[in-house]
């Protein structure tokens, strides 16, 4: 099969550095364009990450010497490549990004900036694939041909959302409390100040607290018209906290239920919870989304965020609750599942769900 031809927006930062190593490699895409701000723009891929190459691989041979484009180059972006990641960040990404699904490309977004269109969107596989259906009327009311634009939700969400989903399924939510510990890479780079957050941890992360019971509302809705219209039945509170970990989010959870699941079935719902990903065998799918640890003191970052490669959740310390019906501990890597290899894995099924 010839590999489909890729850009990345934003190349040049944290979440752009790991699509560069996820999609070393991978099966159907192949990375043809690199794009960033001014600063970047003009320079060898290598001499724009000089002194801020993160990851514990060198930079791939095949694109340390790629030259890196302006992102404002939507229209030479599409000689090259027919979708884009975009790991972008700055006030000018929705336009950006629109410029890019106007002139024809698929962009799959890592930003907030498109989280709240209406007719984008948030997209975790094993969730809500069936909000796809809705790229059809985003191109018609915007004119775009075939372009589109599909995003993923805040970084730390999937930490939660997917094992609470596997259990809504059954069980109906009514309501959660989510306080979250957030690596530092969460923060791009070079992010919160060394001094601020060793030894320490920060009780605030502007927006993110608003992102963190919002968006699991859209993602769990329904397209409606034009619209993906976001649930009304359920309820979230978030606490955020920015911690010395360097990458995984990890959420402690509270949650009551319309009818109160056992412990046992919990565990049975987690361990045999499957989604497009899996049933449709899409290259980035870990083997199994949900990976529960029975050891008390699991999961912790640096032992788990890379389970199944980075994308799976590993969720632990599961008991009833006193004060709603049961809490749990879940986590993620934010900068793997919870931005580039969340958005591949959004791309790959858009790839193999094509009839957009
Ligand atoms: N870090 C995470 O865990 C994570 C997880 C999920 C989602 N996200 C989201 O993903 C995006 C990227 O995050 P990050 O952590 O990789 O940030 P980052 O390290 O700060 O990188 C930002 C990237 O955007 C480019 N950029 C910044 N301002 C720009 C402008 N005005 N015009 C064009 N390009 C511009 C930068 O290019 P230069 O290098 O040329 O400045 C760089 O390539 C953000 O929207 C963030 O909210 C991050």
């Amino acid at each position: 099969m010839r590999k489909i031809p890729v850009g990345i927006l934003g190349a040049t930062g944290i979440v752009g550095q790991q699509y560069i190593q996820l999609l070393q490699n991978h099966p159907w895409f192949e990375i043809t364009w690199l794009a960033a701000s001014e600063r970047s723009a003009g320079k060898s891929y290598a001499e724009a990450v000089h002194h801020r190459w993160l990851l514990h691989i060198p930079i791939p041979e095949a694109i340390a010497n790629v030259k890196v484009h302006s992102v404002e180059d939507a229209s030479e972006a599409k000689k090259h490549c027919d979708l884009v990641f975009s790991a972008l960040s700055g006030h000018e990404v929705e336009q950006i990004e629109e410029n890019h699904a106007a002139a024809g490309l698929w962009v799959f977004s890592n930003a907030s900036a498109h989280r709240k269109t209406s007719d984008v969107p948030i997209l975790i596989p094993e969730i809500n694939s069936h909000h796809l259906a809705i790229i059809p009327r985003q191109r018609q009311r915007r004119g775009w041909n075939t372009g589109c634009i599909v995003v993923k939700p805040n970084c730390s969400i999937q930490s939660y959302l997917i094992p609470l989903y596997a259990l809504h399924k059954q069980f109906k939510i009514k309501r959660a409390i989510v306080t979250t510990f957030q690596a530092v890479s969460g923060a791009g780079h070079p992010g919160v100040a060394s001094l601020d957050v060793m030894d320490n941890v920060i009780p605030y992360i502007p927006g993110e607290e608003e992102k963190s019971e919002w968006e699991p509302l859209k993602i769990l809705g329904e397209i409606k018209g034009d619209a993906i219209e976001p649930l009304s039945s359920m309820v979230f509170a978030a606490h955020c906290n920015r911690v010395p970990v360097l990458d995984g989010h990890m959420a402690c959870v509270s949650a009551e239920f319309e009818k109160k699941p056992a412990l046992e079935e919990i565990l049975h719902v987690w361990q045999n919870f499957r989604g497009a990903p899996q049933e449709q065998s899409l290259p980035s799918a870990p083997e199994q989304t949900i990976v529960y640890r029975h050891e008390h003191n699991r999961p912790q970052p640096r032992l788990d965020r890379n389970t199944h490669r980075g994308m799976a959740v590993t969720v632990g310390r599961l008991r009833s609750c006193p004060v709603f019906d049961v809490r749990f501990v879940g986590l993620s890597h934010n900068t793997v599942r919870g931005a580039a290899g969340g958005g591949i894995l959004n791309a790959e099924l858009f790839i193999s769900s094509r009839e957009h």
